[in-house]
């Protein structure tokens, strides 16, 4: 650990109720999930064994990072296969004491083998149903991927729309990944002008790895409530103060982007430039089981490598509250909940910290 952050802070924000805005539920699939999945649905995978996959996690860009990630959700075939990897990821999120959280998932990805939507939806939400019992609550929001034509995910969009009526609780919104230089937002102006006429939520990622001239046209164009990553928006000063005035989050995911080479090492990260000059950024995990680490291993690298401090590290948390899709009633009361625990006497080392559930 870096000798000049507190390791009380770390367990504090490790043991913090938060939120988690930006998780691509296909990307929790760890290894020893995918090779079970594969064994009971007869997938023949590319790679032998689970240390074989897990050798070959070595990303030089996005898109080594999207091969492998399209190969593992191949063997998601049944509801109970995206109940089960759903599952999987609640126990992760309640261990690191996440409350709320907003969930992606991309439905083209399984209907080019044949799964319907209606079948990937019914799975995930079953098991974010069970986890509210438990104190996790959640929305999902339907990704389109921006590799293929805008047709394709006017043709998903359309075929979604039943969806948004039964799930209305839960399916709040609609998103934009997969690869991103070349497929700049602007591409996908129709399908998400769709989206805002039924009242859905929008977000998209931009500024991963492409120019800030995606951010703007995220927000521009698309009319984006929350931007995905950002992190490229700090080389535009004016693109940094408008993000700081009109207080649109960027989820930033700090592991993923240095597995994927956005930044040579987690010291390089602009996460807290961006704080410094007012932007709401918050920590997420993007696809944990690939990059090293779930919410809280996000956090922890966060602040030992740009040595934040306390009131850093509530900020963060609290803009996790702030920029979700919750109602205003939940909103306040997930805050109460991060204030009674923040300002409670932590002790010297971190005073044993950790949330119930309930
Ligand atoms: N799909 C899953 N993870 C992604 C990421 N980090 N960027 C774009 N698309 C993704
Ligand atoms: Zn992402």
């Amino acid at each position: 650990m870096n000798s000049s952050v507190p390791a009380s802070l770390v367990q504090k924000a490790a043991g913090a109720p938060k939120a988690e805005l930006h998780i691509h539920i296909e990307g929790s699939l760890e290894p020893e999930l995918i090779f079970r999945l594969a064994q009971r649905n007869g997938v023949k995978l590319a790679y032998e064994s689970i240390e074989a996959l897990r050798a070959a996690y070595a990303f030089t860009d996005l898109q080594s990072f999207l091969d492998i990630y399209y190969a593992g959700a191949s063997v998601l075939l049944t509801e109970q296969d995206f109940y089960d990897m759903t599952a999987a990821y609640v126990e992760r999120a309640l261990a690191d004491n996440v409350v709320h959280t907003e969930i992606f998932f991309d439905p083209q990805t399984h209907t080019e083998r044949g799964v319907p939507i209606a079948t990937v939806v019914a799975g995930i939400d079953r098991a974010l149903a069970d986890a509210e019992t438990r104190g996790l609550s959640s929305k999902l929001i339907l990704c389109f991927l921006r590799h293929l034509p805008e047709e394709d995910a006017l043709a998903t969009f359309e075929a979604a729309l039943p969806l948004f009526d039964q799930y209305r609780h839960r399916l709040i919104g609609v998103g934009l990944d997969s690869s991103e230089r070349g497929h700049p937002p602007s591409k996908f102006e129709r399908v998400f002008a769709k989206a805002r006429a039924k009242g859905l939520k929008l977000v998209a990622h931009a500024g991963e790895e492409g120019p800030p001239s995606y951010v703007y046209e995220a927000l521009d164009l698309l009319k984006v409530d929350r931007v995905d990553h950002g992190v490229r928006s700090i080389e535009d000063p004016a693109l940094v103060a408008r993000l700081a005035d009109t207080r649109v989050a960027l989820t930033v995911c700090p592991l993923s982007n240095v597995k994927l080479c956005v930044f040579d090492d987690m010291t390089k990260h602009t996460l807290k430039d961006l704080l410094d000059r007012g932007v709401a950024v918050t920590v997420n995990s993007d696809d944990p089981a690939y990059f090293g680490g779930y919410v809280n291993d996000n956090y922890v690298a966060t602040i030992e490598a740009l040595k934040l401090d306390d009131a850093d590290v509530y900020t963060i948390v609290r803009n996790g509250f702030e920029a979700s899709f919750v109602t205003p009633a939940e909103r306040a009361a997930l805050i109460a909940k991060l204030d009674a625990y923040w300002h409670r006497d932590h002790g010297e080392h971190g005073g044993g910290v950790g949330v119930s559930a309930s």
